[in-house]
């Protein structure tokens, strides 16, 4: 096939999802297919009208790419493409839309409020009194990735320049409470049925996994299984489950999650693009399934052919 990976573009995360891109770009022409690796831009919508790939594997990171604005741009041009479609994408890429999204969907989150663009400081904190919430929490971007903009806040005193930083980011922030306990990822695959790969336990240095402990090696380790207790651990992959069909998400993604000290897995957040080089969480959970790097790739390119003719098949 010719295969086009869609990579980079203006996101904060650009340079990982080059890296990413690359890697799959080597390991499609590892199986054969012609790869045309484009940089997103402005000019790709004409690239891909007249270079006319068979498929796009889109490896972005952020917005825009992994927000469903790509995706809506190929379903205009009729072009297959890898992952989920433009709904799952950008609910999954904005967190305070997902959570409020899967709320009655028996997935267990932290407790959490939304801060608006024009909220002042002292909205939150009495957010944070009224739903009973207490110090550290932790202040996030609705739709950011890599850890960027996100801080663990000890404090009423460090909320404000935590709620800034965030908006650096985002106009609008979340405040979450803070889980203590330990983190794993649940990698999933797949369209109707999808299959969830072993899932990891994520140890990161100074226990923040933040983005120099996501991109520096030797800066956190991935642990099969991990060192929890099993019941715990089918109950994340439950709920990443229940939470990718119900977001409808395809082809392939992964779910974040705390495992908090009482056992009970508090669902983060869902990446509906997740980093793609061949040392990164979900190709390291194919590995430990059986599956090489090369032979995930070919799943998730079959994958969006499969939806793809189904979905032609639905609109004739
Ligand atoms: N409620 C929480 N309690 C404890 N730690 C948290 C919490 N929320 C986030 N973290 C820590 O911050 C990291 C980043 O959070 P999260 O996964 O929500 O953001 P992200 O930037 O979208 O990540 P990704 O790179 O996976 O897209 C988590 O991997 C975890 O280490
Ligand atoms: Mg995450």
């Amino acid at each position: 096939m010719k295969i086009m990976t869609l990579m980079g573009g203006p996101s904060p995360e650009r340079e990982i999802s080059i890296t990413s891109g690359k890697a799959v770009s080597d390991g499609l022409r590892r199986l054969g297919h012609e790869v045309l690796e484009e940089d997103f831009s402005i000019e790709t919508y004409e690239n891909i009208r007249n270079l006319k790939p068979d498929l796009v594997f889109i490896v972005m990171h952020g917005s825009p790419g992994e927000d469903g604005s790509v995706q809506g741009m190929l379903e205009i041009l009729g072009v297959p493409y890898t992952g989920s479609g433009v709904l799952a994408s950008s609910l999954s890429m904005d967190k305070a839309a997902l959570k409020r999204f899967l709320s009655d969907s028996d997935i267990t989150m932290p407790s959490w409020f939304w801060v608006p663009e024009s909220a002042e400081i002292d909205i939150a904190i009495n957010r944070l009194a009224a739903q009973g919430m207490l110090f550290p929490v932790v202040v996030k971007p609705t739709s950011a990735g890599s850890t960027i903009g996100i801080s663990i806040v000890k404090d009423e005193d460090e909320l404000e320049e935590a709620i800034q930083n965030a908006r650096k980011i985002n106009p609008d922030a979340i405040v979450e409470q803070f889980i203590s306990g330990k983190e794993v990822t649940v990698s999933i695959v797949g369209n109707d049925n999808p299959i969830i790969l072993p899932t990891q336990e994520i140890i990161a240095e100074g226990g923040f996994y933040d983005y120099d402990a996501k991109y520096t090696p030797g800066k956190s380790e991935h642990v099969f299984p991990p060192d929890i207790a099993p019941a715990s651990i089918y109950k994340a992959e439950e709920m990443a489950e229940r939470a990718y069909i119900e977001t409808g998400c395809l082809g392939f993604a992964r779910a974040d999650f705390i495992i908090g000290n009482n056992g009970e897995p508090y669902f983060l957040e869902m990446n509906t693009i997740p980093g793609m080089t061949e040392v990164s969480l979900v190709p390291d959970s194919a590995r430990e399934h059986g599956w090489s790097f090369d032979e995930l790739l070919k799943r998730i390119a079959e994958y969006a052919l499969e939806h793809f003719s189904s979905s032609v098949r639905k609109q004739h």
